[in-house]
This record gives C-alpha cells, sequence and structure tokens, in this order.
C-alpha cells in the first residue's frame, strides 16, 4: 500500500476505535498505541526513509499532521472523559456535610468516686498517707482485734455476712486499724478508703454495700484535743469553714471515749427539713480514742503510745452534699443519675 494511503487507513483506524473508547485508562492504551515508540505512526517515519527522497518532504508533512491530529484527539477526548468520570465519582460519593454528627457519650467519675477523691485530697494535704485493706476478711480483724465483745450483735448473721464461720464481709474499714497497727510502728498516719457490707434491709437511706473512709492516728501524746481539730480542720476543708459542728458522746468497742460529730444540715441550714429528719443536725462520722485492748492486741504498749480514729460512710455524706433522695441510685446505674455529676 502507498505511504498516503496507509496514512489515510491508520487515521480511520483510529477514529474508529477512538469511538468505542469510554475510560480514561483505556483511551491512556489507545495513545500509546498509536503513538508510542512502537507504534504505527513511528512505523510510517520509519518507511518514509524508503521512499523516494521527492516525495519525502511532502509525505513527511502528512505524517507529522498525522500524529498531531491523533494526539489532539486523545488530549481532547481525555479531558472530557475524565470531568465525566470525575462527575460520575462526585455523585457516587456523596455525602450530606449538614447531617448532625454522631454523639460521643463521655464517661465521667461516679459520684461516690468524686466524694472520696475530695476526702482524700483533703487528708493527704493534712499528712495522711493512703493505705488499703482487705474486703473480704477474718473475724479476728473485723471484731476481735477491734475489743468487740464474744456476744457483741453485730456478730449475729442477721448484721454480717458470713462466708465461713471465720471468714465475712468487713462491716467497717476498721480492719485496716488491726493490720495496720500490726505491721507499722507509730508514729502511725494513715487513712484507708473501701468498701464495706452489712446484712441490713435495704431501704432509701441504708444499704447492704456502702464505702467507708477509716482515718488513724498513733503516736506518743496524742490528745482528745489532736483529736477534736483534725476533725474541725477536716469538716471545714470539706463543707466549708463555717460549717458548725457538734461532738455527741457515743459506743464503739474499739475506741475510749467515742463519739459522733454531727454537722448543721447543709440544706436548711438547721431550720430542720427532710435531709436531716427536721433535727437541724447530719450525723457525719464516728471517732473517739483508740481503746487500750485494740493498742495491746497489736503489741503497741498504751502506757507510751495513744492515738485517735474516726470513720465515716461516704454514700451517706455524698446524699448530704448533693441531696440525692435515696441510696440506691448510686448502685443503679442509671445514667440520667449519673450524667448529673460532672
Ligand atoms: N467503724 C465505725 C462504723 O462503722 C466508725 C468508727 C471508726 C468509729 C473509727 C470510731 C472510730 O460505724
Amino acid at each position: 500500500m502507498a505511504l498516503s494511503d496507509q496514512i489515510e487507513t491508520l487515521r480511520f483506524q483510529f477514529i474508529e476505535e477512538l469511538k468505542e473508547t469510554r475510560s480514561s485508562k483505556d483511551l491512556e492504551s489507545l495513545k500509546v498505541k498509536y503513538l508510542g515508540k512502537k507504534g504505527p505512526v513511528a512505523n510510517l517515519m520509519v518507511e518514509l526513509k524508503t521512499c523516494d527522497a521527492g516525495e519525502r518532504p511532502q509525505l513527511g508533512k502528512l505524517i507529522n499532521q498525522l500524529k498531531e491530529e491523533l494526539e489532539s484527539h486523545c488530549d481532547n477526548s481525555l479531558a472530557r472523559i475524565k470531568s465525566q468520570e470525575f462527575e460520575a465519582q462526585f455523585a457516587r460519593e456523596w455525602l450530606d456535610a449538614s447531617l448532625p454528627g454522631r454523639r460521643q457519650n463521655l464517661g465521667r467519675t461516679h459520684p461516690v468516686t468524686q466524694m472520696l477523691q475530695r476526702i482524700l485530697d483533703i487528708l493527704i494535704g493534712m499528712g495522711f498517707s493512703v493505705q488499703l485493706g482487705p474486703d473480704v476478711d477474718t473475724d479476728y480483724y473485723n471484731f476481735e482485734g477491734l475489743n468487740f465483745a464474744a456476744d457483741h450483735p453485730a456478730r449475729d448473721m442477721q448484721d454480717t455476712f458470713y462466708l465461713s464461720p471465720d471468714l465475712l464481709l468487713r462491716t467497717h474499714t476498721s480492719n485496716v486499724q488491726v493490720h495496720v497497727m500490726e505491721k507499722m510502728a507509730p508514729p502511725i498516719r494513715i487513712v484507708a478508703p473501701g468498701r464495706c457490707f452489712r446484712n441490713e434491709n435495704i431501704s432509701a437511706r441504708s444499704h447492704v454495700f456502702f464505702h467507708q473512709v477509716e482515718g488513724v492516728y498513733i503516736d506518743q501524746g496524742v490528745t482528745f484535743a489532736d483529736l477534736m481539730a483534725t476533725m474541725e480542720e477536716f469538716i471545714g476543708k470539706l463543707l466549708g469553714e463555717k460549717v458548725e459542728t457538734r461532738f455527741r458522746p457515743s459506743y464503739f468497742p474499739f475506741v475510749e471515749p467515742g463519739l459522733e460529730v454531727d454537722v448543721r444540715c447543709t440544706r436548711c441550714r438547721g431550720q430542720g427539713c427532710r435531709i436531716c429528719k427536721h433535727t437541724g443536725w447530719l450525723e457525719i462520722l464516728g471517732a473517739g480514742m483508740v481503746h487500750p485492748n485494740v493498742l495491746k492486741n497489736a503489741n503497741i504498749d498504751p502506757e507510751i503510745y495513744t492515738g485517735y480514729a474516726w470513720g465515716m460512710g461516704i454514700e451517706r455524706l455524698a446524699i448530704n452534699f448533693y441531696d440525692i433522695p435515696d441510696i440506691r441510685m448510686f448502685t443503679e446505674n442509671d445514667l440520667r443519675f449519673l450524667e448529673q455529676f460532672s
């Protein structure tokens, strides 16, 4: 075939193939196929050398025209197809940027833990260090070592959860007193937060499961005045300097003398309300001077050392502090309740 015919045939073939090309990828291959180094247009250039010298300039021009024409066809089509492809992708991957975001629920600290942290922050600041004791303990640490008489009602199955005749769920954090006095030598100045369990009827104000913080201070020359001053200082920091306190004599087998500390009702300021059962006072902790028998049980000489101890219920404090109507709310895991304590 004459070279000029070959040129025309190639042009025709290319146009036909171009019509069938739909994607940019196919178009790229088409371009390589016709215009690549070993493609038909390059071949024509090779063949040109075998042609008659007189015809060469004219034919060369035709080949170059063909080359430019194919290139511009390819480039135009490519631009068009690419923009179509982009439109299609855009339609496919469409998203509504005005949709509201998905809410992420942030957890927060449980109100009992918040109360506990406040209490510990204050006590650590006053020089106490934190000690932990076991939730499951023996009769000795929970009762015997704390000077409970053998027939004390708290030892009754009705009040205490026993796991075996000797093993029980501690009824108070005072068991930690016995543990620390056994293993530490005075001066002892510790606080012990933890869980306690009592076999009681569950009601709005008492539960079988609750938390306490215990405090113990033992050294030479510790007096009742130190106990009172420490309680005043602590309560002032916890509830505000101005809150009025009241010390009432009370009885716990492991202290002598024993007392209970009340504060002016934080709600009604003493006028009388539901929270303070119309007495104007809230009982917040039990305390006293450590009984000589408790010191002796731990081989601490009561003639040399004296000390004080106190214990308080965290849920009870939190109920008063946050005005919570029912102690059971702490363990129901209702988010509507928990979310209020940020
Ligand atoms: N353990 C006592 C209670 O649970 C509180 C207390 C602790 C009282 C230390 C005196 C001294 O009620």
